[in-house]
């Protein structure tokens, strides 16, 4: 079967596959060399694990699922499992599921032994459109999301459209909002694809997001300038997640308050008209992403996005849209604006 796209990095090249109907082909998709073990967590194990396991002849690995599980205790019960059942340097870790799952088994697998073959299968929109492309993989620590990481490209990805037909509607909406990110910062016919939804073609809207994240990371692999662009939103709704301990909102929902609060700053910044950053908050609105709770600490958003810079050095980092399709990274924010980009998403909950 030919790939979809192939994804090319500095480090290696992967393809990613994306259709219907390909759980059944997987056994001709993937070139194992040793042992195949599938990762997965219990109610995905039921949906579809233990269906790619018998297909591969491999074993499964039960992880819990959610993002309290999202640490390196898991890690350690994955590496566990690994050795009990024999796993060796040639084995290979088919990781079943969302981007929690993808992430935290991801992991896993680029330690294990100095790093084993890793192969993603995708099952929610947004694993599919952004966690599983791209190669970084990640825990969390107490002190903040995604702090133990790799980065650590597939042998390949492969997608399955119709896994989505049974994810539940919020964690679809979830992954909506990181495709309307791409659209924004890279695609404008996929932004109003999703901008009308009569036409709204989930199928397309996967493959459009997917070009648009393959295009990124194949032309920078390890988070310089180009790859930042995928971090439009996140600044303050990274804030937003880690004010709220990483309960009550999704991802991709937080991502979507972030957005409206970067199009504030761009607006105020005359990079773009105040009717297409309009256009882009009409849209986010328009799929009622679950509101903010009244009662978030605005001190303890502002503080998670410092602790941002931090991470990234002294300058506070973020992207703004210029017109639909086309986004650009700033370096020169000042606290003041983050703190009036906040604002401007509370006073919608205020
Ligand atoms: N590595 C990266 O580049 C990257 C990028 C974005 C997000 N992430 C990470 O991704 C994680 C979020 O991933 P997510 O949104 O996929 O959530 P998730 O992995 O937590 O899955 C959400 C829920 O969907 C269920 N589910 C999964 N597939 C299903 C299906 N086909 N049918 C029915 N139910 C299904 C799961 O069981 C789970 O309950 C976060 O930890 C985030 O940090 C990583």
């Amino acid at each position: 079967m030919t790939p979809f796209i192939t994804i090319r990095q500095a480090s290696a090249s992967y393809p990613v596959y994306a259709g219907r109907d390909l759980l059944g082909e997987i056994a001709s998709l993937i070139h194992a060399r040793g042992r195949i073990f599938v990762i997965t967590s219990a109610p995905l194990r039921d949906r579809f694990g233990e269906r790619i396991a018998a297909s591969l002849d491999a074993d499964v690995i039960e992880i819990e699922e959610g993002e309290s599980h999202k640490n390196l205790t898991t890690v350690n019960d994955i590496v566990t499992q690994l050795l009990a059942r024999g796993a060796k340097r040639d084995s290979m870790a088919v990781v079943v599921g969302g981007g929690m799952v993808g992430d935290t088994a991801g992991f896993a697998a680029s330690i294990f032994l100095r790093g084993i073959d890793l192969v993603h299968i995708p099952t929610t929109l947004l694993a599919q459109v952004d966690s599983a492309l791209g190669g970084k993989v990640a825990v969390n620590h107490a002190s903040g999301k995604n702090l133990i990481g790799s980065f650590f490209p597939p042998r390949a990805v492969i997608s399955d459209l119709s896994t989505l037909d049974s994810l539940p509607r919020r964690e679809m909406l979830s992954g909506l909002f990181e495709a309307l990110k791409g659209g924004v910062i890279g695609d404008a016919s996929l932004f109003e694809m999703l901008e009308s939804p009569p036409r709204i073609d989930v199928d397309e809207v996967v493959r459009k997001a997917i070009q648009v994240k393959a295009e990124i990371v194949s032309a920078d692999e390890r988070e310089a300038d180009l790859r930042r662009l995928l971090n439009y939103g996140h600044t303050i709704g990274h804030g937003i997640e880690a004010a709220l301990d990483y309960r009550h909102l999704t991802h991709g929902e937080a991502v979507a308050w972030g957005m409206i609060g970067a199009n504030a700053i761009a607006v105020q910044r005359g990079l773009i008209e105040r009717n297409v950053a309009g256009r882009i908050d009409r849209v986010i609105r328009a799929w009622n992403p679950t509101p903010i709770p009244a009662d978030i600490d605005r001190d303890a958003i502002l503080a998670a996005a410092e602790h941002d810079k931090k991470n990234t050095g002294s300058q506070r980092v973020m992207v703004f849209p210029r017109a639909i399709g086309t986004c650009e990274v700033f370096s020169d924010i000042t606290e003041a604006e983050i703190a009036f980009g906040v604002d401007a998403v509370l006073g919608e909950v205020r």
